[in-house]
């Protein structure tokens, strides 16, 4: 089959930024955006600057999202987030099972496939996050635990499937420096198609994260089933971001 995917390169704000912040960095993506050329560019931003995002980024070519979602529509749940709200700031993304959330917030992978699935409800793309830490892959577990991590959000079934984007991150190279190598992302990255090929949703995109920079994109980008990347450190500066997406 042709690769007909689009590339998608997405920021990952994490908890960082201020009003004063985000507005040199907004203007910088939207005054650069033409460098990522083919490259779709998005921003996951934290909850409450997705208004500033909103208008800086209407009308634009880089569009915005959120970075975690409720799984319930509405009701009694104290600084949650429903999907719906944020389609209401135009959000087109929103990350779910971020490793962060994973590990910090107890995040199973069955609470994962739920909050894709309010999002998919709500009309969002969800980004799915899964990845190994660095115990499994010494292990040798890397496809058993991404399985794992895929299974519950591979049985909402085909149509649901086909409207996600899957990002792989391994744990050990977030934040750390500590890139996985191109075939090393490639390995996984087919694993993952395979299993979305078998759902009929080879064409879903599936991004590497973990420690992209302008200097490693290129590699990265090179294989044959790495359609893009989810940035965190290097999306907080217009100048590296857009380095990325055009590399
Ligand atoms: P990093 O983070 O690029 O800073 O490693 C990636 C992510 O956590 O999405």
């Amino acid at each position: 089959m042709s690769n007909t995917r689009k590339r998608l390169v997405m920021g990952n704000w994490k908890m960082h930024g201020s009003l004063a912040a985000n507005a040199t960095l907004l203007d910088g993506l939207v005054s650069g955006a033409a460098r990522a050329g083919d490259a779709e560019l998005a921003v996951c931003a934290p909850f409450p600057y997705l208004a500033q995002a909103r208008d800086a980024l209407a009308g634009t070519q880089v569009s915005w999202g959120a970075q975690d979602v409720s799984i319930h529509a509405q009701g009694a749940y104290t600084g949650e987030t429903s999907a719906g709200m944020l389609a209401d700031f135009g959000c087109v993304w929103v990350l779910c099972g971020h490793s962060e959330r994973r590990a910090l917030h107890g995040e199973t992978s069955a609470q994962v496939a739920a909050k894709a699935a309010s999002a998919l409800a709500a009309g969002l793309t969800p980004v799915v996050c899964v990845g190994e830490t660095l115990a499994d892959r010494d292990a040798d577990q890397v496809e058993c635990v991404i399985g794992d991590q895929l299974d519950p959000v591979l049985a909402l079934g085909a149509d649901a499937v086909r409207r996600l984007v899957i990002a792989y991150e391994p744990v050990w190279a977030i934040g750390t420096g500590r890139t996985a190598t191109p075939e090393q992302a490639q390995a996984v990255h087919a694993f993952i198609r395979r299993a979305l090929e078998k759902r009929d949703a080879g064409q879903v995109r599936i991004l590497y994260g973990g420690s992209v920079k302008a200097g490693n994109a290129a590699s990265l980008f090179a294989q044959p089933d790495i359609d893009g990347a989810l940035v965190g450190g290097a999306s907080l500066a217009a100048d590296e971001f857009l380095n990325i997406a055009a590399a």
